[in-house]
């Protein structure tokens, strides 16, 4: 009888293993998950001139060499979302989302930069998107900088110049002061790598510096900095009596290493692309990884550079750095194989972040890789770097700010459902296995200006027509699936929406 029972159980157990490995469970999340969508200032709001806005970096640079996106467009217009917000918060509230993450554009609220001038119309937007959202119980999550830097402030070095760290620190606190009565959901930076790797060490995102091996080091410092400069206002000035929460947001990609030999190379890779930024935050230790810190300072030598192209942190800058977040932001898209052989050595530009590292990267064919981007279908590379940051940062709570994929357009977005489902599935591994994920934030709630790649590459749970005046808004596949995710609070792999009209449930 015992013997039968157990035959019972093991066949049962075994079912249910091969159930989770071909994605037949069902299963759910955590009864206090939270989930949100997100958008960003300049991707969504166009009126880029209107009410006393001044210009940004990405005004500048798409009016200067406008083809320098890929469909010479710009955000002039966007989602029109200044003038639609209602619409946008409308959608959350189909999707039945329970906060939505938007972040503010500096040129707009302080168009000289600096605090001598407030834009009152630009406190009443913010103001009236907030309120709509609270109305019905969309909690707003908040982004300082996600990438809207004022032109002159680049005319003046932008993140080169130390400076920045108290202009940042006092648009900060206009902010906190104006909102924060109402957003208990701060991010001060959106992906640190991306504003320095990219818009300092080359040409692929505004300023387009291209100072390679040095711009990006600036940068990484002064924006750390800058971070951090604003934690400490909000913790030492505000949180006690506006009891929000404040961190920084790290977007990572998973290196795989191709064989055991290539580990190292892979280890690098992370230490380079975004450990740099989370070592000195979440690590016990705090300050630069000593890996990049001393390879870069050895390469700086031998390169002749009178010292290390990454600026030393102080002592005491270290230590504001040290535990400055309440959670790990996180956003991850995709994952790369690493190797690093012979035919690595001195193919890189010197100096440069790629010759830092000294080691090579390539998909598999078999991935599936949304239209004209490096965004690739790796769940399981989720899993591994939730896993990695558990382990090497002492499970720090994490939101993960952003994740989606990306589709040349239409309804039936069946690439996005899959990735959805499959980067959630790998998250709740990470969760099972004792990674303390708070929050997940699908990117994005609908088409926006996708930076470089103007509009060509669309990330939307709603599509957007650009054709029209209105911007019209059409829920795709993924929206549905969304929606039911969050209604059932579980991941259904089978469920398939079985209408096109989408609408508000109770209490909503
Ligand atoms: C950025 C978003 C961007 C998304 C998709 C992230 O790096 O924060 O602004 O649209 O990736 O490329």
């Amino acid at each position: 009888m015992l013997l039968k029972i157990s035959i019972v159980s093991l066949i049962l157990a075994t079912l249910s293993e091969f159930n989770k490995v071909s994605g037949q469970d069902i299963r759910h999340f955590p009864d206090d998950f939270l989930f949100g969508a997100a958008t960003a200032s300049y991707q969504i709001e166009g009126a880029w001139n209107v009410d006393g806005k001044s210009d940004s970096i990405w005004d500048h640079l798409t009016h200067t060499v406008p083809c320098t996106v890929a469909d010479c467009s710009n955000g002039d217009i966007a989602d029109n979302s200044y003038y639609l917000y209602k619409r946008d918060i409308e959608m959350l509230r189909e999707l039945g989302v329970d906060y939505y993450r938007f972040s503010i554009s500096w040129p707009r609220l302080l168009p000289t930069s600096f605090t001598d001038h407030v834009n009152p119309a630009g406190v009443e937007y913010y103001n009236n998107l907030i309120n709509e959202m609270l109305k019905y119980n969309i909690t707003p999550m908040v982004t300082l900088y996600h990438w809207e830097l004022p032109q002159k402030l680049q005319e003046l070095g932008g993140w080169t110049n130390p400076s920045m760290i108290d202009w940042y620190g006092d648009y900060a606190k206009i902010a906190f002061e104006l909102f924060g009565d109402r957003v208990k959901f701060w991010i001060t930076v959106n992906e640190p790598h991306l504003i320095c790797h990219r818009g300092y060490g080359s040409t692929t995102m505004a300023p387009r510096l291209n100072m390679q091996g040095t711009g990006e080091y600036l940068c990484a410092k002064n924006l750390m900095l800058a971070h951090a400069r604003a934690w400490h206002i909000y913790n030492d000035e505000y949180r006690s009596l506006q009891k929000g929460n404040i961190s920084i947001t790290i977007s990572a990609t998973w290196y795989e290493p191709e064989s055991e030999k290539d580990a190292a190379a892979a280890e690098d890779y992370h230490q380079f692309d975004w450990g740099i930024y989370a070592h000195t935050v979440f690590s016990e230790e705090g300050g630069w990884p000593h890996l990049v810190a001393d390879r870069i300072a050895t390469k700086s030598e031998l390169q002749g550079f009178a010292r290390s192209r990454l600026p030393a942190l102080t002592a005491e800058e270290a230590s504001n750095l040290l535990g400055s977040s309440d959670f790990y932001g996180l956003n991850h898209y995709s994952s790369v194989y690493v190797y690093r052989n012979e035919s690595v050595v001195g193919l890189y530009e010197s100096p440069s972040y790629y010759d830092d590292i000294e080691a090579g990267t390539f998909r598999l064919d078999e991935w599936k890789i949304s239209p004209n981007s490096s965004v690739n279908m790796v769940p399981w590379g989720f899993y591994k770097l939730l896993s990695k940051i558990r382990k090497d940062y002492n499970n720090p709570p994490i939101i993960i700010t952003e994740n989606g994929f990306a589709t040349a357009g239409g309804l039936e977005d069946d690439d996005r459902v899959k990735y959805f489902r499959g980067y959630m599935a790998a998250m709740l591994d990470a969760i099972e296995e004792g990674s303390d994920i708070r929050a997940y934030t699908a990117w994005s709630l609908m088409d926006n200006f996708e930076w470089m790649d103007g509009y060509t590459r669309r990330f939307g749970l709603y599509e957007v027509d650009y054709e029209s005046l209105e911007r019209t808004r059409t829920p795709r596949k993924s929206a549905f699936v969304f929606k039911e995710i969050l209604r059932t609070r579980s991941l259904d792999p089978n469920y398939e929406p079985t209408t096109t009209t989408i609408t508000i449930d109770p209490g909503h």
